[in-house]
């Protein structure tokens, strides 16, 4: 068993000699979803990642999730109802109703308590921004709010921590978007305390990279083509993949002194690298897929030849999917902003482009 998780489940043995307090109340979390620098793509069970990940956390694209909750100890089967944007939704109930059943070890009281889950988004829901992220985020902070007011007692450990643990198992990247600025998951000789267990807030970030900007190209709206649990399983068979966990372990290490001396055009070389290496997975696992559209490509012909011809300090990253993230810092947004306007809207469907930046991670509501 893994060392957190022991003392986790220690922590549940002390907990179940108090008393139960408040029986029912409500509370919210607001808590936001992040893009990887370096990419997690691959896993073994239980969520632990095939090698290490680290990403910007983002300030808009956040969800916010309410839970009304009623504890009551004759109960044996947690109920819950589930509301997305206003309406019923079956097929995220049962996805929640899962990941409760599975923190059973680690949350013994969830099995007596009914809950009444209402959670929004202020991102399209078919714009390819990582839902799973800011959506299990959220949910495993409400959860750990829920224990605190049950048992009228304030976690004693790193609150984050157990939360980034807990978001963790409901999905892999929601583990990141427990901390403001930038976050790694995942051991990595890089990080000296760096889990697989848990994410941490990367430890030095150069002022350079302290204002990103992240302005997400919508090249293709509509639901993803291909799972991240799909793709997460292809891994286990990809003939590349042993070779695909070294690079990422080198570029974890070539990011995280990049990330300490402000090496702007170093940071975009592991970052396009990255990218493209997750896209390369994809289409060399079988069956294999081709995520980006003629679009994509023409956007990303485009960045680099701009970046050529100003020197100025723009690059691109790509989730599992046709959209494209172009990153660049603050002090450049100006004439980096025009480029985009003049030359990468009109790649995007209906002109659709969502401007973020760093944000400064979860907040209570
Ligand atoms: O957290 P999951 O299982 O949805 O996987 C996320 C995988 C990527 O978004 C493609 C990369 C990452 O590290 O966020």
């Amino acid at each position: 068993m893994k060392k957190f998780e022991e003392q986790l489940i220690k922590e549940v043995e002390a907990l179940k000699s108090l008393q139960p307090g408040e029986r029912k109340g409500n509370v919210g979390w607001e808590s936001p979803s992040n893009i990887a620098f370096v990419k997690y793509w691959g896993k073994y069970p239980r969520q632990i990642p095939a090698n290490a990940s680290l990403s910007l956390t983002l300030s808009k694209a956040v969800t916010r999730t309410r839970a009304a909750y009623n504890y009551d100890p004759k109960r044996e089967k947690p109920v819950v109802q589930f509301e997305f944007e206003g309406q019923r939704k079956g097929d995220f109930t049962a996805r929640i109703e899962k990941y409760l059943s599975g923190l059973d070890e680690f949350m013994p009281w969830i099995r007596h308590t009914d809950f009444s889950i209402s959670s929004e988004n202020t991102f399209p829901h078919s714009s390819g921004i990582a839902s799973s992220a800011s959506a299990m985020s959220a949910m495993a902070l409400c959860l750990c709010d829920i224990e605190q007011e049950i048992y009228r007692q304030e976690y004693p450990g790193d609150f984050f921590r157990r939360a980034s643990f807990l978001a963790r198992l409901g999905s892999g990247s929601a583990s990141r978007s427990l901390y403001g600025k930038m976050a790694e998951w995942g051991i990595t000789a890089s990080c000296k305390d760096s889990s697989d267990e848990f994410a941490i807030p990367v430890p030095e970030i150069h002022d350079a990279f302290m204002d990103m900007k992240d302005s997400i190209l919508i090249i293709e709206s509509g639901k993803k083509r291909v799972s991240s649990s799909l793709g997460h399983d292809l891994m286990r068979s990809n003939p590349y993949s042993k070779l695909r966990f070294e690079a990422a372990e080198e570029n974890m290490q070539q990011l995280c002194n990049v990330m300490q001396n402000g090496d702007l055009g170093g940071f975009i070389d592991i970052m396009e690298n990255e990218a493209l290496s997750l896209h390369a997975m994809m289409m060399t696992s079988s069956p294999g897929y081709v995520l980006m559209q003629p679009n994509s490509l023409e956007a990303i012909h485009r960045i680099r030849e701009f970046r050529s011809r100003t020197g100025l300090a723009i690059g691109f990253t790509l989730d599992a999917g046709a959209n494209v993230h172009v990153i660049y810092p603050g002090e450049q947004a100006e004439s980096i902003r025009k480029f985009i306007d003049q030359e990468l809207k009109e790649l995007c469907e209906h002109g659709a482009i969502i401007h973020d930046e760093m944000g400064s991670g979860p907040k209570r509501i």
